[in-house]
């Protein structure tokens, strides 16, 4: 198909059922990935001239962060068109020929929506502002009168996910101090009122125009926050939605209330309604894996991102724990998991992994703070990227992990643009070290990002040293490392597969997925394969006397 050529429903032809059960899908964080004209914010252009590098890597399909008009107050993650492209990105026509560019190499592509709540400066908002107390415009968010005889205080207690109050007092049209707007998020970003048709209505619509556009599915942000418990109950427990390990037993009235579920069952329909096999793939920080797996039950998402796993120690008991429950829990309902270790929001797991067993995760790192071992981490990323890879279901990749790309922790703090950072008063420094452009060349300007030295965080001068064309066709490089592993993966079926758990010491994983032993040493003595084992893959050089500490072998 000519690239430039776009039909509204592409033909589906050729798209097996069921592909996204396995497949390996590849997250471009699009000011990040390829700057094509040169302001230092990657672009569309910059995605569509590069997507033959994912081809080659050897991933299925592409999901895309946002790309809409946007005041950026979160990196796009406010959105205040739906049906367009930010000129910062490119045009809509830059997403046409993207779809048809990726369905060219065979790749598919999921794009972002974000339905929890819109940018400030989406029309809904400002019709909102201009409404009156209980009009229908307000009606579209969650607007309440302040509490005490002023209303000069917040509807209730809710902290916002980014540090601060969840609250935010408006001026009414007559110029008096009014209601409050509630936003989990950024001032910029008024929830939306799940509870309202039209704002039900407004969303399908969306769905439609992207399907109408050709796009195999949708990664649903904050999948677990749209409906609040009804009362608005205040609430004094953790107000990050990554609480993870740890959480508070009570349920938050702001996450997974049962009333979500509906929705997605309505788009599930939607989306079943269109040729070819299109997907939903939730972003909801939910625990435990069983009432993840509420998601992904089989009239409502596909997937549902297992952050759970992504946030499980680096140790044998960990780990095994976290694999069998997760697989239990998918299992039960009949989908398979979605394996995950980095994405836009979290600290790179080769960074990460290097972070003392039982540390609590922080949300940035930075100038000043305990600095992980880089030799270490990448170490144990390679281990459990070939550990994740090996096991059944599907997986989502990070743009850069494919290059071994560390956390960038010594981002100059003026440098930071994580609305977390001013929001929590710089005392928690966010996730932009994660964001950082990716490095192609090592000898160009920007390392090859775009064609000028400009970059919207700063890049650190490792880059050289992780830039792709310093990997690419040089054994044992962590990028040849993926593509070896996703060749293998597909040759060996190891995504449609199941663990068949082997008997192993307390610092060791050990399973068979099919034809492939797979075995990760967590311990610090190597560990023996068994008699004639023939290796076909290692994420570290092997020891005389087996396989060493940190390191996962895939034999035969
Ligand atoms: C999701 C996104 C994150 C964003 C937040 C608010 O967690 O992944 O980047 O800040 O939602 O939209
Ligand atoms: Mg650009």
């Amino acid at each position: 198909m000519n690239a430039n050529e776009t039909t509204p429903y592409p033909d589906r032809a050729g798209t097996p059922p069921g592909w996204w059960r396995d497949a390996v899908i590849y997250q471009i964080y699009p000011r990040s990935f390829a700057d094509s004209d040169g302001d230092g914010v990657g672009d569309l252009p910059g995605i569509t001239a590069r997507l033959g590098h994912l081809a080659d890597l050897g991933v299925d399909a592409v999901w895309l962060s946002p790309f809409y008009p946007s005041p950026q107050a979160d990196a796009g993650y406010d959105v205040a068109d739906y049906r367009d492209v930010d000129p910062l990105f490119g045009r809509l026509e830059d997403a046409d020929k993207l779809i048809a560019q990726a369905r060219a190499l065979g790749l598919r592509v999921i794009v972002d929506l974000v339905p929890n709540h819109t940018s400030a400066a989406h029309p809904w908002f400002a019709a909102a502002l201009a409404d009156a107390p209980g009009g229908p415009a307000r009606g579209r968010y969650v607007f309440r009168d302040g509490r005490g005889p002023a209303g000069d205080e917040p509807p209730n207690s809710w902290q916002s996910v980014f540090g601060g109050p969840a609250w935010t007092r408006v001026t009414e049209p007559d110029g008096t101090p009014g209601q409050w707007y509630l936003h989990l998020f950024d001032v910029g970003q008024p929830d939306l009122n799940w509870d309202n048709p039209e704002v039900r209505a407004e969303f399908l619509d969306i769905l439609r125009f992207w399907l109408d556009r050709g796009v195999d599915g949708f990664r649903v942000d904050v999948a677990h926050g749209l409906i609040k418990q009804a009362d608005l109950a205040d609430w004094s427990g953790p107000s990050e939605m990554l609480s993870g390990e740890g959480i508070d037993k009570p349920q938050p009235p702001m996450w997974d209330q049962d009333g979500v579920h509906e929705i997605y069952r309505s788009w599930r329909a939607l989306l079943d309604s269109y040729p070819g096999d299109r997907i939903l793939v939730a972003e909801a920080w939910v625990e435990p894996a069983e009432r993840l797996a509420r998601y992904v039950r089989p009239d409502e998402m596909h997937q549902a991102f297992n952050f759970e796993y992504l946030l499980a120690s680096w140790t044998a008991p960990a780990q095994y724990a976290v694999i069998t429950r997760s697989l239990e829990a998918a299992d039960a309902v009949g989908a398979p998991t979605t394996w995950v270790l980095s994405n836009h929001d979290v600290i790179r797991h080769a960074s990460r992994l290097a972070l003392p067993v039982g540390t609590p995760r922080p949300n940035g790192i930075g100038i000043g703070d305990p600095q992980p071992d880089p030799a270490l981490g990448l170490r144990r990323a390679r281990a459990a990227t070939l550990l994740m890879l090996s096991l059944p279901g599907s997986a989502y990749l990070y743009q850069g992990e494919e290059l071994g790309l560390p956390e960038h922790t010594t981002l100059p703090d003026e440098a930071r643009q994580d609305p977390t950072w001013t929001r929590s008063g710089h005392t928690v420094r966010g996730r932009d070290g994660c964001r950082v452009p990716i490095p192609w060349d090592a000898d160009a300007p920007s390392y090859g990002f775009g064609p000028t030295d400009a970059s919207w965080l700063p890049q650190p001068p490792v880059w050289a040293e992780y830039a792709l064309d310093r990997q690419r066709g040089v054994p044992g490089s962590t990028y040849e490392l993926y593509r070896s592993a996703l060749r293998l993966r597909r040759e060996s079926g190891l995504g449609g597969g199941e663990c068949a758990w082997l008997p192993s010491g307390d610092d060791v994983l050990a399973f068979r997925n099919g034809r492939l032993g797979v075995l990760t040493n967590f311990g610090a003595d190597p560990v023996p394969l068994p008699d004639g084992a023939r290796v076909l893959l290692s994420s570290g050089p092997l020891d005389p006397r087996g396989v060493p500490t940190d390191v996962t072998a895939w034999y035969v």
